[in-house]
């Protein structure tokens, strides 16, 4: 159970006693060359929900190489131990449940923020609610594929129709005499109108594609989507920077966009892996203190870090010390 009281007077949530993230006696060995250099030896680390974690370990312990399987991002060895989320072994879901206990189940926060340089803010921002959007079946997806579909055979036909045509017309068939010469006429032939069916049904898949993307940024889900992001990152206070690529960005504010990133599926867990590893002693403070805030509204948090100064800010210190999870 969390008594503190946070110095920075964020009232730390009490820690509930179920369990909601389990590794189990996990192994991680990265090959080099021939080189077996094994990071995880059997590490244990069990998160109760509401609770805030920090794995203290020097550099190179295998701090960022447990946080990637705890947030599937990473596999262990083959009988290296396994993960669990509610109960459930992540090795045992299916695809779609990985890929779901990824994209909400769990926020993932880079040492290097790992925005994309090419969206702004509010789009990076926006970026896994894009894609639990697209996870859903929906009759855009289906949309995609008739078109697609459908431009490629209009386009075979018209080819066939109108450009072979004349080719048909100027082609004196009779004059081959040689069966073969004319099955090589008739291949070609086909074989272009296949190819060029092939290149219409592929600037088919684009031209709805975009059509969809028109469609989906215009739908009550994208501008339900789209608000909750803005009231996310503007409570993170970035309002003024939300048309701004994340070159245009302070570290402290690209750090910011990225833990809006991670919270904006409303996650249960959020992986902190060295959040503030790159940011200036003020800066990081102010980062801890917005993830101080979130995790007295109730948010679970496994933070790995090399520095006892930022662990102190969690309810409950472990190190990682020779490929173990030890209490001390
Ligand atoms: N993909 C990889 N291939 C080979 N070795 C790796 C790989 N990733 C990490 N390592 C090695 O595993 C060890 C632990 O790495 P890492 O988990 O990044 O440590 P930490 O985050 O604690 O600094 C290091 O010695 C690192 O060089
Ligand atoms: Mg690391």
């Amino acid at each position: 159970m969390a008594t503190k009281t946070s110095e920075f007077e964020f009232p730390i949530k009490s820690v509930k006693t179920s369990t909601i993230l389990v590794a189990d006696n996990i192994s991680k060995t990265y090959r080099l060359g021939r080189v077996d250099v094994p990071v995880l030896k059997g590490a244990s680390l069990e998160v109760k929900e509401g609770e805030w974690i920090a794995v203290l370990g020097s550099s190179g312990s295998g701090k960022s190489t447990l946080l990637h399987l705890l947030g599937d991002l990473d596999t262990a060895d083959a009988k290296g131990g396994k993960v669990s989320f509610n109960g459930q072994s992540l090795a045992e879901m299916s695809r779609k449940e990985r890929d779901q206990y990824r994209n909400q189940s769990i926020g993932f926060v880079f040492q290097f923020y790992h925005l994309l340089p090419e969206l702004n803010v509010i789009d990076n921002g926006l970026l896994p609610s894009f894609v639990k959007a697209s996870m859903n079946p929906s009759w855009f997806r289906l949309a995609r594929w008739v078109g697609a579909i459908l431009v490629g055979l209009t386009a075979s036909t018209l080819y066939v129709s109108l450009l072979s045509a004349p080719i048909w017309a100027s082609l004196d068939i009779s004059q081959l005499l040689w069966w073969k010469e004319r099955l090589f006429v008739i291949v070609i032939l086909l074989l272009v109108a296949l190819g060029s069916g092939v290149i219409a049904a592929g600037l088919g898949t684009f031209l709805c594609l975009e059509v969809q993307s028109l469609l989906f940024r215009k739908s009550a889900s994208y501008k339900e989507m789209h608000k909750h992001a803005v009231q996310l990152l503007e409570s993170f206070g970035l309002g003024h920077r939300l048309k701004h690529k994340p070159s245009e960005l302070s570290g402290g504010e690209r750090q910011r966009v990225a833990i809006a990133r991670a919270l904006v599926n409303n996650p249960k867990v959020l992986l902190a892996d060295e959040p503030t590893g790159n940011l200036d002693e003020k800066t990081g403070a102010e980062i801890l203190d917005l993830i101080a805030k979130q995790h007295s509204n109730g948010l679970t948090i496994v933070m790995v870090t090399h520095d006892p100064a930022i662990a102190i800010r969690a309810d409950r210190v472990v190190h990682l010390h020779d490929g173990r999870i030890v209490e001390k």
